[in-house]
């Protein structure tokens, strides 16, 4: 939620310098009546009232004040007025405000001319009454067409405006005017102020959620306001007072503007405004109140009065020049006193208004500002609050005392900084543990760790967070500057705890991850074995350690890593697998050989005769190993000629026999063997004799080989064979 205050809200000049020469005549102990309310406020009216400032609506009974002193207002009054005040012997102070007795003067001389006045105003308004006092019988007033319609055609005039009526408006009317009339002297006497402040209204009510247009309710000027910027936001509200401050159906989202009449008083604002951020903690984005207008106004006045001095010289004024100058005394640093309320300790935002080498100046909505010394914006006070700050920018300060012996406020940033700086300390804590570096200086050694500063906080360094290997003696950190990271706030003692070993674990990890960044799956090392385990076997392969596991040492099973490597040894493998988070590299030996059973094919012929080791008996045949990783079968049908119940009626484990290669299969591993076959074939060379069977012999007919083949994969346990694939 954003809540902003209009530039030109608040008193005009005019008004203000009417207020502020009724106070410093009522406290100069005058006895003080005004013609009619010197502004359209309540609260303003109270408050004159309390210094004994008396109001009359007509002039009846005049004879009863005199000896006390008549203030004309801002708005004029006609000269039918003072002559009655002069008549009763009473004094006059003329508050007109500059602009409105300019036009008294245009529509005087007019008068005294003999030239008609045409005003555009509103009729009844105080100030128009007064114009036409001073413009005699031969006036008029108009406000709408009709008004206009009602003119008689006139040969000369002279066209003013009340000074607070629309622009719109005397653009809407001037046309119609000029038609009434053949020679118009038109003089468009809308007052600035009233023109810029509406000019910002109409700006601000077409960007804003919300509108609130603080003034009297029979403020006219503010009235207008109103209805000038209802008509651009739906949201705008009208208020008289703090009480009746909107406070609720606002949105967080809501961008909140603030605009005033002429003749509401800059405190009465900035309460509206202060009530509204209290209660909603709003973010507040620009706060001026209504010093444009009184500078600006101040301005113009002032030049208008050098050009009449110059025109009439001579003539003494008429006493407005004197109530100009009163501002020293103001109403506003009055009304303050008793509604800006601020103390000690409290937190507030303020405006720089003024920067030297060695203060800085704040607006913070006191009557006084406040100053910030050199001493605020460093530890040693070398730092200048120009290097920091410019004019313009809100800082956040702190109320140390309302004065500081030259009747100024007393400010400071140092305990806002530290609150804001323990925020980012405690948030980098939680949030980037590790993330953010800072440097810290030691200066003392204590039981368990360093003591040092950071930013000129107290921050304390656990031995065990000094560095990555153990460290004897902690006194070789002292008056060293080590860079860390904030791992904890430690509320209970006030003061950092931070790592040095964190950052240079950081280092450490960085220069590992270039390291292992080297390796890649598919790469082929070569490294010396330093350890052996009993799953495998460590690999240095330059800087980094690699696991060799035991499944690929070999193709063949092996039952212990060290019956095929020793340490020291210098192998070559292949990279299987690289994480260089978790730093995990797997090597391979024996994927850089083919594997066994992909030669069988070529190796072992069918037809071939090898020799080959028992190495398994088994009911249906035995086992024998063509060589390391690849066995194969003997059918028991295949081990002789003759029919035999048990393999090892004729081989036993351990020998040598030779075979021949009936089948291969490598793709199933299995490779068929047989003996009887070279047995037959033996025999068949041999010279043949008659052969002679006993009765009692048993004729045994051998069937062929190839329905005989068994795979050696249902005889070899799973493992075995999966495990090498
Ligand atoms: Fe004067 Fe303009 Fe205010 S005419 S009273 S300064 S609005």
């Amino acid at each position: 939620m954003k809540i902003n205050i209009a530039k030109n809200a608040g008193f005009c000049f005019g008004v203000k310098n009417a207020v502020d020469t009724v106070i410093k005549n009522a406290k100069e102990g005058k006895k003080l009546f005004i013609y009619g309310d010197i502004i359209h406020n309540q609260h303003v009216i109270d408050y004159l009232s309390t210094l004994g400032v008396k109001k009359i609506d007509d002039l009846n009974g005049l004879h009863r004040l005199k000896g006390e002193t008549a203030v004309i207002r801002s708005h004029g009054a006609p000269p039918e007025v003072y002559e009655a005040f002069l008549k009763e012997g009473i004094e006059v102070i003329d508050a007109t405000c500059p602009f409105v007795k300019r036009i008294h003067d245009m529509v005087k001389a007019a008068e005294e001319k003999g030239v008609a006045v045409i005003i555009v105003g509103e009729e009844k308004h105080p100030e128009v009454l007064g114009i036409k006092g001073w413009a005699g019988d031969n006036s008029y007033v108009v406000y709408d067409e009709q008004d206009v319609d009602n003119l008689p055609c006139l040969e000369s005039a002279v066209l003013v405006a009340q000074t607070t009526t629309p622009k719109s408006k005397w653009l809407e009317l001037l046309p119609l005017i000029k038609e009434k009339v053949l020679n118009l002297d038109a003089n468009m006497t809308i007052c600035e102020t009233t023109e810029r402040r509406q000019e910002e209204a109409e700006k601000l009510a077409k960007n804003s959620d919300v509108m609130i247009v603080v003034g009297g309710k029979n403020s006219s000027n503010t009235k207008r306001l109103y209805d000038l910027c209802k008509k651009y936001c739906k949201r705008t509200y009208h208020i008289e007072n703090i009480n009746e401050t909107v406070l609720e159906n606002l949105r967080r989202t809501d961008i909140i503007n603030i605009i005033a009449g002429a003749s509401t008083p800059d405190w009465l604002i900035r309460e509206v405004f202060l009530r509204m951020s209290e209660n909603e903690n709003m973010l507040v984005e620009t706060e001026t109140v209504g010093t444009e207008d009184t500078v600006k106004g101040e301005i113009q006045a002032e030049e208008m009065r050098a050009n009449e001095a110059s025109e009439s010289e001579g003539q003494s004024a008429d006493g407005q020049n004197e109530t100009l100058k009163s501002s020293d005394d103001s109403f506003m640093e009055e009304v303050e006193k008793s509604f800006v309320k601020i103390r000690r300790g409290q937190f507030v935002i303020g405006t720089v208004v003024q920067l030297t080498d060695e203060e800085a100046f704040v607006n913070i909505g006191y009557k006084s500002d406040g100053i910030l010394t050199k001493s605020e914006f460093s530890v040693d006070g070398s730092i200048s609050p120009k290097s920091i700050l410019n004019v313009g920018d809100e800082v956040e300060v702190e109320i140390i005392s309302l004065n500081d012996g030259q009747g100024n406020v007393l400010l400071s940033k140092k305990r806002i900084d530290a609150r804001a700086k323990w925020n980012e300390f405690a948030k980098d804590a939680e949030e980037g543990k590790g993330e953010k570096e800072y440097t810290c200086k030691i200066n003392k050694v204590i039981k368990g760790g360093l003591l040092g500063k950071i930013e000129g906080y107290d921050t304390f360094i656990p031995a065990s967070q000094t560095s990555l290997k153990y460290v004897e003696d902690l006194k070789v950190f002292l008056g060293k500057e080590l860079s860390v990271v904030i791992i904890e706030i430690d509320k209970a003692k006030k003061r950092i705890v931070a790592s040095h070993r964190a950052i240079l674990k950081k280092e450490e990890e960085k220069k590992l991850d270039e390291l292992w960044s080297r390796y890649s799956k598919g790469d082929q090392v070569t490294g010396t074995i330093k350890r052996i385990t009993d799953f495998g076997a460590f690999v240095d392969i330059g800087g980094v350690d690699a696991l060799l596991h035991i499944k690929d040492i070999s193709w063949i099973n092996i039952k212990s890593p060290a019956d095929v490597l020793s340490v020291g040894q210098v192998i070559t493998t292949l990279i299987l697998y690289v994480d260089v988070q978790r730093r995990r590299i797997s090597l391979g030996l024996k994927q850089l050989s083919p594997k066994p059973w992909d030669l069988v094919e070529e190796k072992y012929l069918i037809g071939s005769v090898i020799d080959v080791k028992v190495v398994r008996t088994v009911p249906f045949g035995a086992f024998v190993e063509l060589e390391p990783g690849v066995d194969g079968l003997i059918h028991i049908s295949q081990i002789a000629n003759r029919r035999l119940e048990r393999a090892e009626d004729e081989i036993k484990v351990g020998d040598i026999v030779k075979v021949k290669v009936m089948e291969v299969d490598a793709k199933k591993k299995k490779i068929s063997l047989s003996r009887r076959q070279l047995i037959i074939e033996e025999q068949e060379k041999a010279p043949k004799t008659e052969e002679k069977h006993t009765e009692n012999e048993e004729r045994y007919e051998i069937p062929p080989v190839k329905e005989m083949t068994v795979s050696l994969g249902d005889f070899f346990p799973k493992n075995d064979t999966e495990g090498e694939e």
